[in-house]
């Protein structure tokens, strides 16, 4: 059975008391999670080992980085790779998030090398994709996510596949408070899961967690997560605030 996941995305947001904090309110609250339910946080780089010494004694909360880099050590200034967060035991890698599509130029093809070094790491990828407006109001978002899929997940092979976890978030719904609705969720989310059937076969697909994201809020959670091929969110905005982000886990 696939996992259900909430993951927050703090991107470059926070201080590190008000992080500290942050996690401490939503391990307080007791909230308990559903059997096959996983929380992921996403901090920023610096804070990423004092959450995760937080999150010990847990069971299903993680920690996940935002980004890594495709190769394996050297001058890279300013780079961090795959290794050197697998030695501090992150689990989780966000990859091709679009706004490292569009402040950073990253292409499909990098989003590929660096998944493979990310698994190779023993690391999963949490993978984006998604369309811009003008693609959605022109019909062709399939297009668009489909070329994606193929160009930064086609090569795996179905043992890489079967680890990784995607996240369909429209660009158009990043941030600006508006939504894909359930139903063009649902389309997308079924979209990428046959995709994913037609790559690595019918139980790898049945067995990858397909995330929405894009605007996911207390108030639209329980719909979207209600919908049959959306297995939970990467929340940016709402999972800054504890009480919203418990709202949302509290939304399976
Ligand atoms: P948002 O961001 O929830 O603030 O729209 C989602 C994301 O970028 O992952």
């Amino acid at each position: 059975m696939r996992k259900k996941i909430v993951a927050g995305n703090w991107k470059m947001n926070l201080g590190f008391s008000q992080a500290n904090a942050l996690v401490h309110e939503v391990l307080h609250s007791q909230v308990v999670l559903p059997e096959n339910t996983l929380v992921i946080f996403a901090p920023p780089f610096p804070y990423l080992q004092s959450v995760q010494a937080v999150l010990i004694g847990h069971p299903g909360f993680h920690i996940a980085a935002q980004n890594c880099h495709e190769q394996e050590s050297g001058a890279y200034t300013g780079e961090v790779s795959a290794s050197m967060l697998q030695s501090i035991g992150v689990g989780y890698v966000i990859l091709g998030h679009s706004e490292r599509r569009q402040y950073f130029g990253e292409t499909n093809a990098q989003v590929a090398r660096k998944a493979r070094r990310a698994l190779a790491s023993g690391i999963r990828p949490i993978c984006c994709c998604g369309e811009t407006l003008e693609i959605r109001q022109a019909g062709r978002q399939q297009d668009q996510v489909h070329q994606q899929l193929e160009e930064s997940l086609g090569e795996f092979t179905p043992d890489q596949a079967a680890v990784l976890v995607i996240a369909y978030e429209p660009v158009w719904a990043i941030g600006t408070g508006l939504n894909a609705s359930a139903p063009q969720a649902q389309e997308m989310h079924a979209f990428i899961r046959q995709w994913l059937q037609s790559r690595f076969g019918r139980e790898i697909s049945e067995g990858v967690s397909i995330l929405y994201g894009g605007s996911c809020k207390p108030s639209n959670a329980p719909e979207l997560f209600a919908c049959p091929d959306v297995d939970g969110g990467l929340i940016g905005g709402a999972s800054l605030v504890a009480g919203d982000f418990l709202k949302i886990i509290r939304s399976f």
